[in-house]
Parts: structure tokens; sequence; C-alpha cells
């Protein structure tokens, strides 16, 4: 019999009790030892919840990840925390002798990407970003199309996601704390999808646009993602971009352009879409499709199967990472280029000019 694995949970908000901690319960190897989280009554509250609702011990609370280290032994942890504080976190993690799972966006500048990358290989852990959507099944089934040379030479690729309204409430819309607005919520999932899809080619330019538009507009019965961390519940600061639009080149010759909006006067769509041309077939995600030609007659493939259960998978994979010393498949050095090609985009949009790498 294995050895369970310790895993403490920094950060009890909406994720970490949506995705992370149900996914940890679904383990019979693991056991989840601690929380940590400076709102005290919640910390508390998920532990006691816990404990009552799967028949395990109460775990510990702390109001701190350094309170946390200090007081118990644990092997990893997962980071679901606003992302301003990802990277210290993360690099206290690992420093401290722990595997680490640390939510999207691994950073928010090229330093922080940088900074992360070389801590993790100096530690020997494991680092493993969020990037859910790279677990679907059906992105899973994308990739198999993709490597097995069934597009050809691929040379463009779009990918969006457009809502009509949806900016998600609480620190996400004040940049100090979120980094900005749906280009590091939604954008760093549809890009880092698609570059992963494409083979993760070299990015040499982006060109990148962030408006704010009418993201704070106050209209009523609007379904969307709530922050749990106290404070701006209703947007009151709102100072990132709610739309945002990239031109990405690759030293393959390919190019990808990525669309993602909180708000916009068009059909509301919260799926991300990805549409990935090749010399000799194409592949589409939501539609689920592969386009090609066989005995010169144009063919549409719809492979049957659906997104799966992505973040039970995410966290598998982890454990798995844990327990073998694999790479992640969405490591770390990935990881720093996307958000290079994030913090490029937004660059280029503050300078009005292309961003060469
Ligand atoms: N992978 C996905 O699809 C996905 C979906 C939603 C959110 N996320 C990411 O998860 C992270 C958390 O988002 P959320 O919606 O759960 O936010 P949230 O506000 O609901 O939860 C964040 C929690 O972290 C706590 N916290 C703040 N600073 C802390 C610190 N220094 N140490 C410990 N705890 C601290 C807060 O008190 C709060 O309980 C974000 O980075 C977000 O981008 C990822």
């Amino acid at each position: 019999m294995q050895e369970k694995l310790r895993v403490g949970i920094v950060g009890v908000g909406a994720i970490a009790q949506a995705g992370h901690i149900p996914s940890y319960l679904r383990r019979d190897d693991v056991e989840i030892i601690a929380f940590a989280d400076p709102e005290e009554s919640r910390v508390r509250e998920v532990a006691k919840k816990l404990a009552a609702d799967h028949g395990v011990a109460t775990a510990h609370v702390y109001a701190s990840l350094a309170a946390m280290v200090e007081d118990v032994t644990l092997d990893a942890v997962s980071i679901c925390t606003p992302n301003n504080s990802h990277v210290e976190l993360a690099v206290y993690a690992l420093e401290h002798g722990l595997h680490v799972l640390l939510e999207k966006p691994m950073g928010l500048s090229r330093e922080e990407g940088a900074r992360l990358k070389d801590v993790a290989r100096a530690s020997g852990k494991t680092l493993m970003v969020g990037m859910t959507h790279r677990y679907r099944e059906d992105a899973a089934v994308l990739k198999r199309f993709v490597e097995a040379g069934d597009l050809g030479e691929l040379y463009y690729a779009k990918t969006r996601i457009l809502r009509r309204r949806g900016s998600p409430t609480g620190w996400f819309t004040d940049a100090k704390v979120s980094g900005g607005g749906p280009l590091m919520d939604i954008g760093v999932h549809a890009l880092d999808l698609t570059w992963w899809l494409m083979g993760t080619p070299r990015p040499i330019s982006v060109s990148g646009f962030l408006h704010k538009g009418i993201g704070n507009d106050g209209l009523d019965f609007i379904n969307t993602w709530q922050a749990q961390s106290a404070g701006n519940e209703d947007n009151q600061i709102y100072t990132t971009e709610d739309f945002a639009a990239a031109f990405i080149r690759f030293d393959t010759g390919a190019v990808l352009q990525v669309e993602v909006a909180w708000s916009l006067n068009g059909e509301q769509d919260d799926a991300l879409k990805v549409d990935i041309f090749g010399s000799k077939g194409g592949v589409s995600l939501d539609p689920l499709r592969y386009y090609s030609v066989a005995h010169r007659v144009l063919t549409e493939t719809k492979p049957v199967v659906g997104m799966g259960a992505y973040y039970e998978r995410e966290i598998n994979h982890f454990l798995e990472c844990v327990r073998t010393g694999q790479t992640p498949i969405s490591n770390v050095t990935e990881g720093r280029t996307v958000i290079d090609m994030l913090c490029g985009i937004a660059e280029s949009s503050r300078q009005q000019a292309e961003i060469r790498f």
C-alpha cells in the first residue's frame, strides 16, 4: 500500500472548492491535511464541512502558507489564490520542499515567469500550472490528430472566447490584483490550449490590442464567476481591459489569432473555440471536427468524445507527476513562454506597435 500523499490547499475560494478539493477527495491515496487562507471564517467553515460531509479528519487551518509549512509536514500544495500572489507563494512552497500545482495565470510579468522557472528547476520538485483545458478529453483527441501529422503543415490558427457579458466579480477586475482582464483570465486558456495543440512553436512577435469598453455597465441578471475573496463584490474597481485581441507569429511561419472578451456587443458565447488550419487538414474545437480530403472528396469527421472530467484529470496528472517525477503536460517551461506571449500582447497594446521577442 502506497503512503498517502499529504496535500495542503492555499486559498480556499471558488476554484479550490469547485475543482481542487473535490478532485483530491476522489483519491484514496491522498489526504488533505491543511488549508491556508487569511479569511478565517471561510477557511474554518470549509474544513468543518469537509470533515462532516466526507468523514475525514478535520484539516488544520492557517492564515498563511508560511504558518502552514511551519506547523505540518506536507508533500504538495495546490495554490488557488488571486493572481498577484501566485509566484511568491509558489516560490515559497518549492523552496520549502513542496510539489506545487499552481492556478493560472502562472505569473503576471516576464520576470516572474523567468524567476519561477529557475526556482522550480533548482528545487527538483514538480511545478505544474493549472492549464485545465489541456486536460479535456476532446483536446487530447485533437492533439492526437495534430501529432499524427493529419493536418500536414500548420499555417494558421484562431482561438476565441467571446462573452456578450460575463465579467467575473471581485478582484478579477482590479488590475493590481489580477494583472489584467480577460487576457489573463480566459485568454491564458485559449492561447495556451491552441499553442499547445500547434506543438508549442517559438513565438517571434506579437501585436496586441486591449480595450476597456462596456464591461462595467451594471446590467441586471448576468450570471458570472464570483470570486469569494472579500471586496469589490460589485466591481466598483474596474481597472482592467474587457476585450483583448492579438496576432502572434511563430518561427515555423505559422500565425495565431486570439480574441477574448468579458463583454462585447455580439452573440453570447462562453465556449473556448479553436480552429487550426493545415495543408492536409484542419481541426476545430467546439464543435469538435477534423476536416480533410479523402478519395478526392471533402470529408468532415466528428470524433465521438466530450470534454470529460477535466479537473479530475488535471489533478490526477499532477499526482502522477509527483509520484513518478515525470514532467507535467502543463509545465513551467511552457508556462513561462505563455506568460511571455500574454505580457507581450499587453505591452504591444500599450505601445501600439508590434513586440519582437
Ligand atoms: N483553471 C481554471 O479554469 C480556473 C477557474 C477559476 C479560477 N481560476 C484561478 O484560481 C485562482 C483563484 O480564483 P478564485 O475564483 O477561486 O478566487 P477566490 O477569490 O474565490 O479565492 C481566492 C482565495 O484565496 C485566498 N487568499 C488570498 N490571498 C491569499 C494568500 N496570500 N494565502 C492564502 N490564501 C489567500 C482568499 O482569501 C480566497 O479565499 C485565480 O488565480 C484564478 O485565475 C482558475
